[in-house]
């Protein structure tokens, strides 16, 4: 299995960068689930503050690009896991030098980071398994949906940020679990939501 994790981490020069509050801990819970159902595990991260999974084989990355070409190089895999926060856009230029604020505007030119997701549904084998994520601060169901049919993912974990137990940081997860037909309520510690929603996928 292939799985995604972290947040990505866009520069627009030195010592500035556009990224998320992603901690890489549910990512991480999905690897060390992953490894305990039996499963050879890769792990591509993002940069994270937390301990390494044990024994598990893991690439850093700092770009969404970085992890697109990271995930290319796997995708072949039975399952991937995506549970990175890839950033959805980049500064247009990488400045080599610190920008300093009297020689520029207040303007920041982006633009769009491939979505991996979704090219790993439009080149999936026969038999793979997708599973994508979706943070919403709202419209949970329809969104998360809209998510996989458009990235031709087979599953979605869906979190919502209000929902009480859920969040960047913190240890506990509150997800629905949403595939084509089925819809899954899980929540518990990230390990154990990580743990059940393997379980709900592959022990049926
Ligand atoms: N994703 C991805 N590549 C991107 C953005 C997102 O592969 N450039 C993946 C994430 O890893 C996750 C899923 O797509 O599995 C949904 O990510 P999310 O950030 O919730 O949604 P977006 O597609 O970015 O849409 P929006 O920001 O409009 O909610």
């Amino acid at each position: 299995m292939l799985v995604t994790a972290g947040p990505t981490r866009e520069h627009i020069d030195p010592v500035r960068f556009i990224s998320n509050p992603s901690s890489g801990k549910m990512g991480f819970a999905m690897a060390e689930a992953a490894q305990q159902l039996g499963a050879g595990v890769t792990l591509i991260h993002g940069p994270v503050n937390i301990p390494h999974p044990d024994g598990i084989k893991s690439v850093e990355i700092v770009t969404a690009r970085q992890l697109f070409e990271e995930v290319k190089k796997h995708a072949s895999t039975d399952v991937v896991i995506m549970s990175a926060a890839v950033a959805d856009f980049t500064p247009a230029e990488v400045h080599k030098q610190k920008v300093k604020k009297d020689k520029s505007s207040s303007e920041l030119e982006l633009e769009p980071t491939a979505d991996i997701l979704s090219w790993l549904g439009r080149h999936k084998r026969n038999g793979q398994v997708l599973i994508g994520f979706a943070m919403e601060t709202e419209n949970l169901v329809k969104n998360a949906r809209r998510k996989l049919n458009q990235k031709k993912a087979d599953w979605i974990v869906a979190n919502s940020l209000s929902e009480k137990g859920s969040g960047f940081a913190v240890d506990t997860n509150s997800v629905l679990l949403l595939g084509k037909q089925a819809e899954q309520k899980i929540s518990g510690s990230k390990k154990e939501v990580a743990n059940k929603i393997l379980k709900h996928i592959f022990e049926k």
